[in-house]
């Protein structure tokens, strides 16, 4: 047969196959999120399997391992014990608490490492909500929200965050976040805004993780006043605009995975580097299809995560990170392993 083109002649030998690949993933393209515990040792999560919280004292093994693998960073979220959470999220502004505590300590253990700290109430708030909730109306409060967040930005950067990463969806926090930043003298600070995120179903392992599920004593809460309506891409275009505009240094898309074409449109909205957050649920998901025997888990991590880098995404918070690197060190493209036959 006479064809104008073969395409797998592309395809034919792992060779040519590694050569035409148009995508890869390097370690330092991922960051791992990793939670924190009070008290001592290590604990697990059920709904997210291999993934633990650590004590303070467990995290320098973690975060070396990390350092040593190449995975360029660390997004630190805290369990905070039930007595310490209130309506005024006041836990959030200690000065001594669980996440500064933490960032402290992986500064110390994993210098390399770059620390993002996570810029939202929900670990801190009775309710699990990411704001202050006014007791009048039962509404979020933006506002009084926003000046929160900038006190704990103060804090986390004094703590030595190299980002600051607010994830708590309300308007006008970059910008506050940014000139809180300024006037304390932490220019150097950067910003990670969670510039577009969903109101998803699939963050229900992670508030098992940091315990906010308990908090609302909820399956679901619900979080639709703030969080975006799935159903929209040119506000999610907008709200990475406005961030953009606040002085974000970098803008993330979160769920990853669902989210692709979010990702794809904002690679051609900005000249900045697009983060992506491949979400708990994502993570359990592809665990409970492997651990069923119904999906290959290291192959249908690696293809996951390819996938939002191939959409756009500059970097990938993924709890896949060390897997991933460990993959990426045995050999760049495992696909091009299989013979062809
Ligand atoms: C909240 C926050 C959430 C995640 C990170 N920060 C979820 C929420 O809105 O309750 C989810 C991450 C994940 O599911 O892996 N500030």
């Amino acid at each position: 047969m006479k064809l104008p083109r073969r395409l797998r002649r592309f395809r034919a030998t792992a060779s040519i196959r590694e050569m035409v690949q148009e995508t890869r993933l390097h370690p330092s393209q991922l960051i791992a999120p990793l939670f924190v515990k009070e008290g001592s040792g290590q604990a697990s999560i059920a709904s997210m399997p291999g993934v633990k919280r650590f004590s303070i004292g467990e995290l320098g093994a973690f975060c070396r391992r990390m350092e040593n693998c190449g995975v360029r960073g660390v997004a630190i979220f805290p369990c905070v014990a039930p007595s310490k959470k209130d309506a005024a999220a006041s836990e959030a502004l200690n000065p001594n608490n669980l996440a500064i505590r933490a960032i402290r300590k992986v500064k110390l253990d994993a210098p390399r490492l770059l620390v993002f700290a996570d810029i939202a109430l929900d670990p801190y708030t009775a309710h699990g909500h990411d704001g202050l909730v006014n007791p009048a109306t039962g509404e979020v409060d933006n506002d009084s929200t926003v000046e929160k967040l900038a006190e704990m930005a103060v804090l986390h950067a004094g703590a030595g965050a190299d980002f600051v990463a607010p994830s708590d969806m309300m308007d006008g926090r970059v910008s506050a976040i940014r000139s809180a930043l300024d006037n304390a003298g932490f220019t150097g600070t950067g910003i990670l805004s969670y510039a577009i995120k969903y109101a998803s179903s699939y963050y229900g392992p992670f508030r098992d993780a940091v315990g906010s599920k308990q908090a609302a004593g909820k399956m679901y809460l619900d979080k639709r006043s703030y969080q975006m309506n799935p159903a929209n891409v040119r506000e999610a275009l907008l709200e990475a605009a406005l961030d953009e505009d606040e002085g974000a240094d970098m803008l993330m898309v979160k769920p990853a995975g669902l989210y692709l074409d979010v990702i794809a449109k904002l690679r051609g909205q900005t000249r900045l580097p697009i983060a992506a957050y491949q979400v708990s649920g994502e993570y359990a998901q592809i665990c409970a299809a492997a651990n069923m025997g119904w999906l290959d888990h290291d192959r249908a991590a690696w293809e996951s995560v390819l996938a939002i880098r191939r959409a756009g995404a500059d970097l990938i918070l993924t709890y896949f990170a060390q897997k991933i690197a460990a993959q990426i060190e045995r050999d760049n493209t495992p696909t091009t392993k299989i013979k062809a036959v």
